[in-house]
């Protein structure tokens, strides 16, 4: 990314930095911004691995701290201490089968946990004068707008939201706060609702890398239903990149939506992977890998169709995606096999006890 000469300095808190999202979008702001201080707050919950951090530890403008979103004077205490002006908001419960299983936590983390910090961060903005250059980055979901039928047309910031998850539900009660704190009190708050993404550091319970590690292991891979629903793919990289146009170009009280343009069919997305791991992975315990494919009942409420029409941040800001799906999916793969020291810890107890859960119906 080209430097601002002119630039400010930031002092950014990012939520749920451990995660995957947010794991790289420590890396890329502390890669574009070494002088920013920048203070990651994440409760290192079973999506949270300090690991995806590890070759920052010595970095000495980067601090983490372990510890809740919902807990205000914790996040009161970080807001003051390190005068942070920016927030970019990534923690939550992420996973929409886990929503299926046990809903509490989505609300607790997404509902609560969001207006904790948006209350903490107003009580901050106050004391420090409300400047406008200030900003709250709230990063959402596109699963807040419902599920689109084949022929509908993609969503916009102005598709009526229609969450049909707990999980989704979740995020677009989130989302409403973040709006109300710019409508009510003025609060540079910003939302951006962003596709599925993937790459690096992403938690083996989601599509790509379970699918990438069942191959490695030569295990069945579950797709859901009749593998005709669509998603819309975004290099993680890529949606990185649109979070920090928005924090230094966004409006305040506007919502960008961030999308690949890249409508993939579940089921033509485990065959790309297939295909590549066949390329890629010299000793495969089965090969072609896509002899491993397994219809499994489909999920509760399965979303069909998720699409973004991301040309509000490219006519305003001028963001586009970067990477294709089969640039991005043959990096993701490469990740996946020169990192097994990463992921493999990652299949603990209670992840098999998940795994057996979701899939064992
Ligand atoms: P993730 O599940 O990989 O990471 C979430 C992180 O938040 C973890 O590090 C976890 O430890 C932390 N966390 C959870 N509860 C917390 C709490 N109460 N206090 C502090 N930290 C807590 O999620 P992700 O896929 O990186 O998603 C990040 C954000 O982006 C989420 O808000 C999600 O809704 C949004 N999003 C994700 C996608 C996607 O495809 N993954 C797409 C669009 C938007
Ligand atoms: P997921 O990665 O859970 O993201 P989301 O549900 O938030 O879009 O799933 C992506 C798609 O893949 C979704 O349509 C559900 C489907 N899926 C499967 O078919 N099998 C699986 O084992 C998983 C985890 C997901």
């Amino acid at each position: 990314m080209q430097q601002d000469s002119n630039r400010t300095p930031r002092k950014i808190l990012i939520t749920g930095g451990a995660g995957f999202i947010g794991s790289n979008f420590v890396h890329h702001w502390c890669k574009s911004y070494p002088s920013d201080r920048v203070v990651v707050l994440d409760a290192l919950t079973y999506a949270g691995n300090k690991l995806n951090l590890a070759s920052l530890e010595s970095n000495p403008n980067l601090k983490f701290v372990q510890g809740d979103i919902c807990d205000r004077t914790l996040v009161d205490n970080l807001l003051e201490s390190e005068d942070l002006d920016t927030v970019a908001h990534f923690a939550a419960e992420s996973h929409v089968d886990r929503s299926i299983l046990g809903p509490g936590a989505f609300v607790q983390t997404n509902v609560v946990g969001t207006f904790t910090l948006l209350e903490a961060f107003r009580q901050r903005w106050n004391k420090r004068e409300q400047p406008q250059s200030d900003c709250f980055l709230h990063v959402s979901t596109d699963e807040v707008y419902g599920s689109l039928e084949a022929d509908d047309p993609a969503f916009t910031e102005t598709t009526p939201y229609t969450p049909n998850s707990p999980y989704s539900a979740s995020k677009a009660g989130s989302d409403h706060l973040a709006r109300a704190y710019f409508h009510t009190y003025g609060m540079p708050t910003i939302i951006t609702n962003c596709s599925n993404n993937y790459g690096p550091y992403h938690f083996p319970e989601k599509l790509i890398p379970l699918m990438c590690i069942n191959i490695l292991l030569g295990k069945p891979l579950p797709v859901y239903g009749d593998g005709q629903n669509i998603r819309d793919w975004l290099f993680v990289e890529d949606h990185c990149r649109a979070l920090d146009i928005v924090i230094h170009r966004g409006k305040p009280g506007e919502t960008y939506n961030v999308g690949g343009n890249n409508e993939v069919k579940n089921i033509d997305l485990v065959k790309q992977l297939c295909e590549l791991m066949d390329e890629l992975a010299p000793d495969l315990p089965v090969r072609p890998a896509k002899k491993l494919i397994t219809f499994v009942k489909d999920r509760a409420g399965h979303d069909r169709r998720y699409a973004i029409d991301a040309s509000k941040i490219k006519r305003e800001l001028g963001w586009t995606p970067q990477e294709t799906v089969a640039g991005g999916l043959r990096r993701t793969v490469e990740w996946y096999l020169a990192n097994r020291d990463w992921w493999q810890p990652l299949l603990s107890d209670e992840y098999k006890s998940y795994y057996q859960k979701v899939y064992s119906k």
